[in-house]
């Protein structure tokens, strides 16, 4: 097992990396105020890993109250989360109960932040189950929950106690989760991380392949990577936590506009990241050859590199919701290199009409 730490003085935690740790119900249990929890999940993720953590958690002398909750992104809602509130009222979870997030980033997401709000805030820890999770969203404490005009609109920074990541879940994830949880490992390298970008380029096909050290030693440097960005920026007050949303502006913008759960919140950002890139081009930032690197690792990682046809106009209303918006002005990731990146509001909406029609006219 190898263990991150998230230093945030009285709310530091660790991450625990490895395989089979599900059902070590001594590790599961260390954190919790109480001989109870709540644990929520989801539909397809309950069949394959409930019983082996309520058994775990049992044998520690833990009872679970499960809550099972739709799988997909168009169900991290409102509806959902009222559900949640419900089951938890209903069996009169106290403070003390703390919820246990089983799932990908979307259980992640919606139930840290019924967490962060049921009776005004609960303990919360988090067993993530897919790459994407596992590599970003069950570190840092961003929760939320999507809504029709913007995704994750709705939400708190709220710390997990801890994050147990039990890569052996990996195994039962499809493939085409497995490609879009890379994306985000792929950002690491991109925005503070040259020599694990250079070390993706050599491995992505072992990753693709499955190989259990590749998994293991990608997932490990990505949190890794997340923990010194959270450290310095719990808040994304500084503008250091907004690199990680390299991708992200367009990204958002390609879920929302198509629907939730059309496109794979990883896929959308890696057809953002090169959008992202371009417009860097554009710029003078970087040059040809940065671009065809980004484009090449993300399809060798078997992810989307051009942007859907959404229309430029409905692009632009689209990212003039992001949460980056400040006094009315978007602001964008950009890239000065491989392992580099900055943010900026300095882009002229001429530059970003441009690349945006080029960004679709390439699909
Ligand atoms: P997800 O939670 O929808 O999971 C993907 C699918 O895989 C779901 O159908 C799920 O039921 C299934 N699944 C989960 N684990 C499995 C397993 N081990 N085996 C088989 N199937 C499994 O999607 P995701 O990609 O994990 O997360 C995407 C969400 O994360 C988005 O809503 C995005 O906004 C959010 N996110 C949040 C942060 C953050 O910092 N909080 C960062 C990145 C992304
Ligand atoms: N995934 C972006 C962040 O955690 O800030």
């Amino acid at each position: 097992m190898h263990t991150v730490q998230v230093a945030l003085a009285d709310r530091s935690y660790p991450i625990y990396i490895g395989a089979g740790l599900l059902a070590r119900g001594g590790l599961l249990a260390h954190d919790l105020p109480q001989n109870r929890a709540a644990l929520i999940t989801d539909t397809t993720v309950a069949p394959l890993y409930l019983d082996t953590v309520a058994s775990a958690l049992g044998a520690a002398g833990v009872s679970v109250t499960p809550v099972v909750v739709p799988a997909g992104e168009q169900h991290k809602d409102w509806h959902t989360l009222n559900a949640v509130f419900d089951a938890l009222l209903a069996n009169h979870c106290e403070r003390k109960t703390a919820l246990v997030a089983l799932g990908g980033g979307v259980i992640g997401d919606l139930a840290g932040f019924a967490a962060a709000t049921y009776l005004r805030g609960v303990p919360f820890i988090q067993l993530p189950t897919t790459l994407l999770a596992q590599v970003d969203s069950s570190v840092g404490g961003k929760t939320a929950i999507n809504h029709p005009h913007g995704k994750n609109m709705i939400g708190a920074f709220y710390q997990p106690l801890a994050v147990i990541a039990d890569t052996a879940t990996l195994n039962t994830l499809p493939d085409r989760e497995l490609s879009a949880g890379l994306a985000e490992v792929i950002k690491y390298g991109l925005i503070r991380d040259p020599a694990f970008f250079a070390w993706l380029e050599s491995n992505i096909d072992a990753l693709i392949g499955r190989d259990p050290g590749a998994l293991a030693y990608a997932i490990s440097r990505s949190c890794e990577n997340k923990a010194e960005v959270v450290a310095a920026d719990e808040r994304e007050e500084s503008g250091t936590r907004a690199l990680l949303n390299l991708g992200h502006t367009f990204g958002h913008a390609i879920e929302t506009g198509l629907g939730y759960g059309t496109w794979l919140h990883g896929e959308a950002v890696a057809a953002g990241t090169v959008v992202a890139a371009r417009l860097s081009q554009h710029l003078g930032l970087i040059g040809a050859p940065e671009v065809a690197r980004v484009a090449a690792l993300l399809e060798r990682a078997r992810l989307p590199v051009n942007a859907p046809d959404l229309g430029v106009e409905r692009y632009l209303q689209l990212m003039g919701m992001d949460k980056k918006v400040e006094g009315g002005r978007m602001r964008f990731i950009l890239l000065r290199g491989i392992g580099s990146a900055l943010l900026t509001a300095e882009v002229s909406l001429d530059a970003l009409a441009a690349v945006l029609a080029a960004s679709v006219a390439h699909a």
